[in-house]
């Protein structure tokens, strides 16, 4: 057993940390994260190497130009009908993408130096995402454009490399009427320039699956491409801990691919409960001198979509418990976040939330390393728009040139994450209709099994009855309905797969802790104050509530799964207050847009998380002027009866009714609780009947300190870690105030930043990066940056009247 893998490991990071730039002998990464400059608008010359950049803003990159903001609502005002919302006439749209500056021309500009020995090397320049339309630069020549905003590319930009000090400059460009949702702007994900030697493994160039998966026996078969006819590879596999299981030297050289196939004894298989990752080192030699080296984490697993069973992984059938997300990340907008996004998958975690479909769009490498490690089936997608526009300017415009390449990168770079189990070619694309989208669909899906022939393809399909009609839902791997519960058994009929999956379900709409009265379920209903209840009974005109889709994946085995919309909020499309302003982000989720859970979290919870407990009460118990007024209680647990008492009198026992309305199965329900202030209790009983259970919510009085709570509390000093802190405020009894509005102030001293914050109020136009904001539901949160120094932060959260929060975090350097 060799321990080399780790000790590399380990030299890796200490590098990485010092310089961003990850060595090995024959391959250098360089992260270009510090050190950029970046302008807005049209700047003349500045693809040149002596432009004088110094007058422009310092930035680092992951960036998003637009989150600062302000709002406004003329900016991206869409005055459209949203026709695969059924709407007919058009209307405006304010907020649809969220009123954020992201539109226009923008420049980001940055140095690095090459040393004389490094020049006779191959340089690849790699982005993992850039809104949008990026044309880049080198030392004043274009040495490559691309389109799509959230695709991966790379360049070869050899040629254009000089000895000593190089410039790049990216020239971005964000249309109007582009997007549906916020897009973000800017190099918003990471640009890297890759070193290697001239005859190398390519770009994305391994591909690992494994075809043969026993509880004794694995077949890991690994090809790898090089951009040259001769050589050798030798593959190493290490197990989770870095200790090396087999190796394999192989000489069998197909075209310019190596194929191996390596045996495995008692592999340790990968899935969501246990996701056990290997990894495999590539080393090729010419001339047995080693050229180059990579290494590609993999997990072990047997994925089978059949008739039979529907989704089968390593022999046992699961369902999809699945969210959409979009890629934004609340206030901080969509510049990647390793600390942010994994906050996000804990939370889904705890939920109960198995898989993961990243819409639109291709998902950020950091969110599928996620995934492999914490244990998400992931449904990459790839597009919103085929050829036929939803948005005028949308990627309608790149089709026919970039589809093919925007695929291929998709798959190439993120086809060894275990995590991804399906492909997604797109998404409500109005192609639906007509037989060349019928083409378009085979073309697509036939490109990705052509690159990857492991994973199925889906497309997130809404108009049923078309795609039903034309073949195009017959030729898809996965048939995948968007809402249209109506039409369930219908395509189960029509559609020769034999199952159908819920790509997109739900779409109800709440804010955190509002809830309206009268009670009563209402399809795209508004309010005065812009906000949609948590009583959960409000989505839209082509949706439904969460127990429709809990009828069908309950009662019909032939449904594999289903993909929530959404698991967090986003940014833009403020449906069902898109024509009202102030409002500027979506209702949809179960978690809020600063990531504090919603009521729909626990009912979700509830029936996903099998392990925990669920008791969560509905609504909060502060409704002064409501006295003697019947106010509705519900519960959502995952115990299937329970007595609730106000003040100590029993309100009756409610149990989960399967043939009655379809909320009485999944929620208790009491209608006719009659509110007085004091306490709300609920006790549970077990499957016999035995109290088992409890909880309780009380009557708050004014608010009077301010309490914080951190996700985290020891960090990474890397200028990069972030603690979210909730900050929410309790009466002189530490009772939480609900309805609590205080304006609060935020100070971070020591070796933190303060980097943002946000109270998930769709209406809200503070900004998040100003150290001040109003609490929204009595509660928000704050989001604490590292620096690169390691030491204690301390967070100071004050407001008028209320006794100060103070709370210490500490930050490492890593080991
Ligand atoms: C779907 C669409 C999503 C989102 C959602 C809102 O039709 O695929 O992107 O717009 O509706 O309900």
């Amino acid at each position: 057993m060799k321990l080399f893998y780790q000790k590399h490991f380990f030299a890796l990071f200490i590098v990485l940390f010092f310089s961003h730039t990850i060595n090995s002998q024959n391959r250098k990464i360089i992260t270009f994260n510090d050190g950029w400059k970046f302008q807005k608008g049209n700047q003349k010359n500045a693809t040149s190497i002596s432009f004088d950049d110094s007058k422009w803003q310092n930035v680092s990159v992951p960036h998003d130009w637009a989150i600062y903001g302000p709002f406004d609502k003329e900016i991206d005002k869409q005055n459209v009908a949203i026709i695969q919302n059924g709407e007919e006439i058009p209307t405006e749209k304010t907020g649809r993408t969220g009123s954020l500056p992201h539109i226009g021309e923008a420049w980001y500009r940055t140095k690095f130096d090459i040393s004389e020995n490094d020049l006779s090397k191959n340089f690849t320049l790699l982005f993992e995402g850039a809104m949008s339309e990026p044309e880049v630069f080198l030392n004043g020549k274009k040495v490559g454009e691309w389109k799509y905003g959230y695709s991966y590319f790379y360049f070869d930009i050899s040629k254009a490399i000089l000895k000593g000090n190089n410039t790049l400059a990216v020239k971005l460009t964000n249309k109007e009427f582009a997007s549906r949702w916020y897009p973000g702007a800017g190099l918003y994900r990471n640009v890297r320039l890759i070193i290697k030697n001239q005859e190398h493994i390519s770009q994305w160039g391994t591909f690992i699956i494994t075809p043969f998966v026993t509880d004794s026996l694995a077949k890991i078969n690994i090809k790898t491409s090089i951009n040259s006819n001769r050589g050798f590879v030798k593959t190493t596999i290490y197990d989770a801990a870095g200790i090396e299981i087999t190796s394999q030297e192989s000489k069998n050289l197909f075209g310019n691919e190596f194929e191996q196939n390596i045996p495995l004894k008692n592999p340790k298989l990968w899935s969501p409960e246990q996701p056990y990752l290997y990894t495999a080192k590539t080393q090729y030699f010419i001339n047995n001198q080693l050229s180059d080296e990579t290494t590609t984490r993999f997990g072990i697993r047997k994925i089978e979509y059949n008739r039979e069973k529907g989704f089968v992984l390593n022999n046992k059938i699961t369902k999809f418990k699945g969210v959409c997300l979009h890629h934004d990340l609340g206030p901080l907008g969509t510049a990647i976040n390793k600390a942010a996004l994994k906050r996000q998958m804990l939370l889904l975690k705890d939920m109960g939330v198995n898989a993961i479909r990243s819409s639109h769009n291709m998902p950020s490498f950091e969110q599928l390393e996620l995934a492999d490690e914490l244990g998400f089936l992931f449904l990459a997608e790839s597009f919103d728009e085929w050829k036929k526009p939803k948005v005028e300017n949308g990627y309608n415009r790149f089709f026919d040139d970039y589809a093919e390449k925007d695929i291929v990168n998709l798959v190439r770079a993120t086809r060894n994450h275990p995590s991804i189990v399906m492909w997604s070619s797109g998404n409500e694309v109005p192609d639906q209709w007509g037989t060349e989208g019928v083409k378009r669909a085979k073309w697509l899906q036939d490109i990705f099994h052509r690159e990857d022939p492991t994973r199925p393809v889906t497309v997130g399909m809404d108009q049923v009855k078309a795609v039903m009609e034309s073949g195009f839902g017959a030729i898809m791997d996965i048939p995948g309905l968007n809402y249209r519960v109506h039409l369930y058994e219908e395509a189960f009929e029509k559609f020769p797969q034999g199952f159908i999956l819920g790509s997109e379900t739900a779409s109800t709409v709440s804010s955190r802790g509002v809830y309206k009265f009268p009670v009563e379920k209402g399809s795209m209903k508004q309010y005065d104050d812009f906000q949609s209840s948590s009583y959960d009974l409000e989505y839209c005109s082509w949706s439904n509530l969460p127990e429709d889709d809990f009828i069908l994946q309950d009662d019909k085995p032939w449904v594999i799964g289903e993909f929530v919309w959404t698991g967090f909020d986003y940014l833009g499309e403020p449906t069902p207050y898109d024509e009202k302003w102030p409002s500027r982000s979506s209702y949809f989720g179960m978690i809020d847009l600063a990531g504090i859970p919603k009521d729909r979290y626990y009912l979700y919870r509830s029936r996903w998380n099998t392990k925990d407990e669920t008791l969560h009460i509905l609504p909060h118990w502060n409704w002064k002027g409501r006295e003697g007024e019947k106010t509705p209680v519900f519960v959502y647990t995952n115990y299937e009866s329970a007595e609730l008492f106000v003040n100590g009198k029993s309100q009756g026992i409610q149990k989960k009714i399967k043939n009655g309305n379809p909320q009485v199965r999944y929620r208790l329900i009491w209608n006719d609780v009659v509110y007085e202030p004091g306490t709300l209790k609920v006790i549970a009983f077990d499957k016999n009947g035995k109290p088992t259970a409890e909880k309780e919510i009380k009557t708050a009085e004014k608010p009077h300190q301010i309490i914080l709570e951190a996700d985290r509390t020891k960090l990474t000093a890397d200028g990069d870690d972030i603690s979210f802190v909730t900050v929410s405020v309790v009466d002189r009894n530490g009772v939480f105030c609900p309805t609590a509005t205080n304006q609060l102030q935020f100070e971070v001293s020591g070796k933190g930043t303060y980097r943002a914050a946000c109270n998930g109020d769709a209406t809200s136009l503070e900004l998040f990066h100003l150290p001040t904001m109003k609490l929204f539901s009595g509660k928000l949160v704050v989001l604490v940056k590292t620096t690169k120094e390691a030491g204690k932060i301390a967070l100071k959260v004050s407001g008028k009247g209320l006794k100060t929060g103070k709370l210490e975090l500490e930050s490492f350097k890593e080991k």
